[in-house]
């Protein structure tokens, strides 16, 4: 670990109260030209006795401004405390977690996976565009049927086609050959560029790709791609359950990755992540946002500082031995349900190194479903499937009350 560890209490509280310091402060100082300022003092009370052992809320009531990429070139002077937060929290996710070398990524922390996802489509889009002349319709978005529909809303936004790859029904793998035929087809038919979005964890089924099932067949055929890794939910779990993961920056074959805090590591919402290699956000620089210092790199423009103060307190409260420990409990408790489904004979899908349990909709009648919140994977009679998501608050207790049920009333064995 090069920048990853456990602080105390007092530790956390001196950092992030620098960091408040390094911004400007809205109260005491002179700030003639921001369309800012602190919260709403007669709504937010800055004086609030509690804030003083709550960091998190001391930057929220603060309410600096994150907007722009810290990962390159200059970036608004007055909010420099909080861009080093993120930067710090961009270290530990980039090197520690995903194996890149330091100082070898650009990032940033976008509102959710949804713009981190389109923020890396944008982003290759204009690369190919860049350069190699590339027109839009000679490019095209490859993933699975199983894929976060933000990769659909992000091909229709960016208008790049979208080649939807079928999966094995029981595996969720992809279908290799019907692969190969949709990539043959699409090279006859004019595209030379594939933007390849890999799952480390589906939504629906915490399912995770293979990089070569991909890349061997784009390479048969002489086809440039790039290739990102969407692990908005599985980035804070795969990592730790797999130590030969190579869905990392160590696979010189990824070079972008989708990371979400607001998930797993039960962050507030707000806090997707995206990292990518450097020499790549460049090509969605916006040189019209000449009132911003350092100018824009990101989707969305202005976004909390705060949110990379929540983000940088529960990494740093845990530490990765913590955090390692969390999440080798709830890998327990995955086990535990699916032993407890075997020996019921019902059948499911899960990938070992992950904690969501999918079940199939056969077992489980619509009423159970519901009193125990199972999520369908559509909300019609098409239905096929319903996912356990094993987060931090779904206890054996409560694993065992639905197995009882279901071991009472299911209707199919
Ligand atoms: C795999 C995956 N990618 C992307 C997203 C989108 O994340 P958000 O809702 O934060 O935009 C989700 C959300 O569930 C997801 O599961």
């Amino acid at each position: 670990m090069h920048y990853w560890k456990k602080m105390t209490v007092q530790e956390r509280r001196n950092r992030i109260a620098q960091a408040l310091q390094e911004n400007i402060n809205f109260t005491d100082e002179i700030s003639l030209g921001f369309p800012a300022s602190k919260l709403d003092g007669k709504v937010f009370y800055d004086d609030a006795p509690f804030l003083k052992d709550a960091p998190t809320l001391q930057a929220f009531v603060a309410n600096p401004n994150n907007i722009g990429c810290h990962t390159l070139g200059v970036s608004e002077r007055v909010f420099k405390g909080t861009q080093n937060i993120e930067r710090e929290v961009l270290n530990v996710i980039a090197v520690d977690i995903f194996k890149a070398a330091p100082g070898s990524f650009d990032g940033y922390i976008a509102p959710g996976g949804t713009e981190a996802n389109i923020q890396a489509l944008w982003m290759y889009r204009n690369h190919f565009i860049n350069e190699y002349h590339a027109t839009p319709n000679e490019i095209a978005i490859v993933s699975s049927e199983d894929t976060h529909y933000s990769i659909p809303k992000g091909s229709n936004l960016l208008m790049i086609d979208w080649l939807r790859i079928p999966v094995e029904f029981n595996s969720r793998n992809i279908k290799k050959d019907k692969l190969e035929q949709i990539v043959t087809d699409a090279k006859n038919n004019g595209k030379k560029y594939f933007i390849v979005v890999l799952n480390m964890g589906t939504t629906m089924f915490g399912s995770v790709d293979s990089i070569t099932d991909y890349t061997d067949i784009l390479e048969a055929h002489n086809l440039e791609y790039q290739l990102h890794i969407d692990g908005a939910y599985g980035g804070f779990v795969y990592p730790f359950s797999n130590s030969d993961s190579n869905l990392n920056f160590a696979n010189p074959k990824v070079s972008s990755i989708t990371i979400d805090a607001h998930k797993m590591l039960q962050a507030p919402y707000g806090t997707g992540i995206f990292v990518c290699r450097k020499g790549l956000i460049e090509n969605v620089l916006t040189k019209e946002a000449e009132y911003v210092e350092g100018m824009d790199l990101t989707i969305c423009g202005s976004r909390s500082g705060a949110n990379a103060v929540a983000v940088w307190m529960i990494l740093f409260t845990y530490g990765p031995h913590g955090w390692f420990e969390n999440i080798s409990v709830l890998q327990m408790r995955t086990d535990w349900l699916c032993k407890e489904l075997d020996q019921m004979g019902i059948a499911y899908y899960r990938n070992r190194f992950m904690n969501i349990v999918t079940l199939k909709a056969d077992h489980i009648t619509e009423e159970i479903a519901n009193r125990f919140q199972l999520v369908p994977q559509k909300h019609d009679k098409t239905n096929k499937w319903y996912k356990i998501v094993l987060m931090t608050h779904v206890e054996v207790d409560d694993l065992m009350a639905f197995i009882e049920v279901l071991k009472s009333e299911r209707t199919v064995v």
